[in-house]
């Protein structure tokens, strides 16, 4: 039996739905609030047989925060990828970020070892790595180094990684995957399918940031080809390209036939930019939807290496564009049914 945290999110709905295709038993942790019927949705970008995959998997309630739920949850289980994560990147969540993502994680790899699981998958990000000396690619042995400028997300990351290595040093056969953006259809107002709506809606402002993207698809199939070989004990930066941010909107504005942002946004107007945004938000009781780490996301500069993953395994990454094309595909056939979002 397969346990997978975390599926009803982004990643972990398309990894259900890849690992629904083999013929091991999968069960999913859902809490008490959490909607499947997004997952429902995901594997409608695959199959016409929805309901033959999804029922598939058994659901069982249990929270990351709380260890005997996971002890029920990993009762049989032998195989564990543990997808499940706090995202957010508002200020007014860094500490339950940062609290969730550890102790969370802490919780599971207690209970994996507890329970004899015989190997884990943990998706830590390459937010939990550090950056390579200027003009070299950033890799799997760039050490993270604690900041205050380091996001929430970024330091949640980097201990719930450690919680992990501690479980390798205590006897726990883990793999460790740290993926670049992720890119594919999901729900389109979170997360990186939201750039698809914003660009949809018209995106004006571009900064000089690059990271690197990968594939919602090669993400998958790197987690299951690691967890089928041998390999434990690593981590594996899994990232198809490096990019400009403002190459990848005008890649998504030209597979949605829409203008891509043409006004430079310099350090300074981001500056400004988050500090109008947060102001507007404390007016208005709302979310900010531009914060200070947005802000040093979409200026910072860092180029990924997928050297260790493609020695690894026998696997090519899907360039960009073609992530671009199926995800820009999906995203007009449901706003054209939806009639816009
Ligand atoms: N998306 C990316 O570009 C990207 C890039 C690199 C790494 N990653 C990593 O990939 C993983 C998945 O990211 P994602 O984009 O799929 O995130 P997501 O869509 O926000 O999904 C997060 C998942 O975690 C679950 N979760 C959060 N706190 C939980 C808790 N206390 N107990 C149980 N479940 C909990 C959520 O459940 P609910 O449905 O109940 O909220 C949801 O299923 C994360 O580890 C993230 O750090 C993502």
């Amino acid at each position: 039996m397969i346990l997978v945290t975390g599926g009803t999110g982004f990643l972990g709905s398309h990894l259900l739905f890849s690992l629904a295709g083999g013929n091991k038993k999968i069960r999913a942790l859902q809490r008490n609030r959490s909607s499947i019927d997004s997952v429902r949705k995901v594997f409608s970008y695959y199959t016409d047989n929805v309901e033959e995959f999804f029922s598939r998997i058994s659901w069982v309630e249990g929270d990351m925060l709380d260890p005997f739920s996971l002890e029920d949850a990993l009762d049989g289980v032998s195989r564990v990828y543990h997808a499940a994560s706090a995202v957010s990147f508002d200020p007014s969540d860094r500490l339950s970020v940062i609290n969730n993502n550890i102790e969370g994680t802490s919780n599971l790899v207690y209970a994996c070892l507890k329970n004899g699981v015989e190997k884990l998958c943990y998706v830590s990000s390459v937010a939990a790595i550090g950056k390579g000396n200027e003009g070299e690619l950033t890799t799997e042995k760039d050490i993270w180094k604690y900041s205050k400028r380091k996001s929430a997300y970024s330091t949640g990351k980097f201990h719930s990684e450690m919680e992990v290595w501690r479980g390798i040093n205590e006897g726990l056969n883990a793999v460790i995957v740290n993926p670049s953006v992720i890119l594919g259809p999901g729900n389109w107002t979170s997360g990186s399918p939201s750039f698809f709506y914003r660009v949809y809606r018209g995106m004006k402002y571009y900064t000089k940031g690059v990271t690197g993207f990968v594939d919602v698809r090669d993400v998958c199939s790197c987690m299951r080809g690691l967890m089928e070989s041998p390999v434990t004990g690593e981590r594996f930066i899994l990232n198809s390209e490096n990019l400009l941010y403002k190459e990848l909107f005008d890649l998504i504005a030209g597979a949605l036939g829409k203008p891509g942002p043409n006004v430079y946004a310099s350090d300074k107007m981001l500056e400004m930019g988050w500090r109008l945004e947060w102001l507007r938000s404390k007016l208005f009781f709302s979310k900010p939807v531009f914060t200070k780490e947005m802000a040093r996301a979409g200026r910072s500069r860092t180029f990924y290496s997928n050297e260790k993953i493609r020695e690894t395994l026998p696997f090519a990454f899907r360039p960009v564009r073609e992530t671009v094309e199926w995800t820009a595909r999906i995203f007009l056939e449901e706003t054209g049914r939806k009639n816009g979002l």
